[in-house]
């Protein structure tokens, strides 16, 4: 019995023995590596079921036969680490030597949204006038009749009330004034004169509402306007003010013109032009000239209005509680929407609120 379990246990040992290292070699990869190990050295393995059957071994030869199978236990181990290497070195070479990963290939963007052409020239003229030292306001679309006209100067039932075609709001029972959406921004001279003592510079951006609507009026539009009041402000300080914002916002050779014109609000009041910059005839030269005379942005005249200003009228002054005797001050309003169009070269406003990403993302 125990020479038959000799016999079975020194087979077992040469069969390992002559077959183990070839079996873990012919592995390429470390998933069938480990699976051959398994099946040798793992806790059903063959090699481990012979190490099972060493008490049944005479006691004379056990120790013999025991350091056989020791050593032919590590000698498995130690292939199996050898060849697990070699297999983990081969990977790494084919990565190393395989085509390139260009990792400074750009991803896919995402699509990211943009501002608005008319928010963004809104913010490049609050720029301007902030680093002027004016501050922002804002305040409501709608506002009282008293605001948008009486308080301004407009006389009750003024033409001009009409001209400027409002939408009123529906007056509630017991209200005492009527309310529209305000047809222009110089509400906010009002609202401000009347919040806060002189000196004082402010622009009030926002939207304003009027019933037009073609190619260079919508019903709904944008203006920004302008006050600054304090003891001895003259004219001077007006075309100053404003000259720099022409020059900041279309170049420091872009000529400025003041011409007078009408508003309640304002005494003297002007218009501000400036050099037609789509053909840029005050350049002055032959070509320039010739451009001009076929512009049917400027309609040939060489210059835009960009906005309405003026000295503010001490009527207005006393309207909301300041002493005319002791304040002067100018106040300006323009057109956002105008200026985007001409900043970018666009003939049509209403593609301005069109929302077509067409469009827009052209600009
Ligand atoms: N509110 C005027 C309009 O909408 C523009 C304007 C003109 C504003 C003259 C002013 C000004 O402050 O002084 O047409």
């Amino acid at each position: 019995m125990s020479d038959d379990a000799v016999k079975e246990f020194e087979e077992g040992l040469a069969k390992v023995e002559a077959s183990f290292r070839s079996q873990l070699d012919a592995c390429g990869d470390e998933q069938s590596l480990r699976a051959v190990n398994a099946r040798i050295a793992g806790p059903t393995g063959e090699l481990t079921g012979l190490l099972k059957l060493m008490p049944k071994l005479p006691g004379d030869q056990r120790k013999v036969l025991g350091q056989k199978a020791n050593a032919l236990k590590s000698a498995v181990s130690a292939a199996f680490d050898t060849q697990l290497l070699a297999i983990a070195k081969a990977v790494r070479d084919a990565e190393l030597s395989g085509p390139h990963l260009d990792v400074t290939l750009p991803g896919r963007n995402e699509r990211t949204g943009s501002l608005h052409p008319i928010t963004r020239v809104a913010y490049e003229i609050m720029d301007v006038f902030t680093s002027l030292g004016f501050d922002i306001v804002d305040g409501p679309e709608i506002d009282l009749h008293e605001n948008n006209f009486d308080k301004l100067g407009f006389p009750p039932d003024h033409p001009a009330t009409d001209m400027q075609d409002s939408f009123f709001i529906n007056a509630e029972a017991g209200q005492k004034q009527r309310s529209l959406l305000r047809t222009h921004t110089s509400t906010m001279q009002v609202r401000e004169m009347q919040k806060r003592k002189p000196p004082l510079a402010i622009v009030a951006p926002g939207q304003v509402y009027r019933r037009d609507d073609d190619v260079t009026h919508s019903p709904m539009f944008f203006q920004l306007e302008g006050l600054l009041v304090d003891e001895g402000v003259s004219f001077a300080h007006l075309k100053g003010v404003l000259t720099r914002f022409a020059q900041r916002m279309f170049g420091d050779n872009v000529p400025v013109r003041f011409r007078p014109s009408y508003f309640p609000f304002v005494e003297p009041g002007g218009e501000v032009d400036i050099g037609c910059m789509i053909c840029r005839g005050y350049e002055g030269t032959k070509e320039a000239l010739a451009r001009q005379a076929e512009c049917r942005v400027c309609k040939a005249s060489g210059y835009l209005e960009v906005l309405g200003c003026g000295m503010v009228h001490p009527v207005v002054f006393e309207n909301v509680g300041y002493d005319s005797d002791k304040y002067t001050g100018f106040a300006f309003g323009l057109g956002i929407d105008r200026i985007a169009m001409l900043r970018y070269g666009i003939s049509d406003i209403r593609w301005l609120y069109e929302n077509d990403v067409r469009f827009l993302s052209q600009i």
